[in-house]
């Protein structure tokens, strides 16, 4: 389901910063090569991660689901010079393609990229981070904020993604109800029941939940 109609879309991309040459060649690489391209944030998406991250100005970043990284590299333009970002993906075959993208951006530096389950590696992070994106398997989405949110300093940010799920959160309840959507109605109801954070649902292509811990 695509939420916006298609000349919206392209209407706001075309008042939004450009894609760099890099990001559009990883995008492209992407559709190309690596199965579910629809996964990757892509432009819009992309410059509303970056902006956010320039705003945060965070020192160390997690990210859960790198997938070909495309959401990494928008994050990472926010990092303070000593700043780093831990992303985490499960998936092995995409590491050349990451770490292509990765040197040819500079930021390989400021990059910890780890191949493996994300519920086993982030108990032993002893980070502190300013800024969480979540973005991996939706069953897990709510272990992955407990797991994270005592690891977030008060006033920073966890943003997860795909809440809206293509519109089914809302779907009739008449319909049956796939793991996924439940997961995603529960993720959804627990953070705004939660007296810890703000948060804001924003419906930005398959829709951003941000929250702020107080
Ligand atoms: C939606 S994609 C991430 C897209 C990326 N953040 C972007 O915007 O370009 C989700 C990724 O999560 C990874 N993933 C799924 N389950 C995982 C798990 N349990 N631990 C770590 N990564 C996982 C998948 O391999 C996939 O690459």
């Amino acid at each position: 389901m695509e939420f916006l109609p298609e000349e919206i879309e392209a209407y706001a991309e075309a008042h939004t910063d450009a894609e760099s040459e890099l990001l559009r060649a990883l995008s492209r690489e992407t559709h190309a090569k690596v199965l579910m391209p629809r996964m990757l944030s892509g432009h819009l998406q992309g410059r509303v991660l970056a902006m956010i991250s320039r705003l945060v100005k965070p020192s160390r970043i997690l990210e859960i689901g790198t997938y070909t990284g495309y959401s990494a590299l928008c994050l990472c333009e926010g990092l303070t010079p000593a700043g780093k970002l831990i992303t985490l993906d499960k998936n092995e075959e995409l590491e050349g393609l990451v770490r292509k993208y990765l040197a040819r951006s500079g930021y390989s530096p400021q990059v910890d990229y780890r191949i493996g389950r994300a519920a086993d590696i982030i108990p032993a992070l002893e980070e502190t981070f300013d800024l969480v994106f979540i973005d991996a398997d939706k069953v897990n989405y709510a272990t992955y904020y407990h797991l994270v949110l005592d690891k977030v300093r008060p006033g920073g940010l966890i943003i997860a993604d795909n809440v809206l799920w293509s519109g089914k959160v809302v779907q009739p309840t008449t319909k049956k109800i796939d793991k996924e959507t439940q997961a995603l109605l529960d993720f959804n109801r627990m953070v705004q029941q939660d007296q810890r954070v703000r948060n804001m649902l924003l419906p930005i292509r398959d829709g951003l939940m941000i929250v702020e811990k107080l």
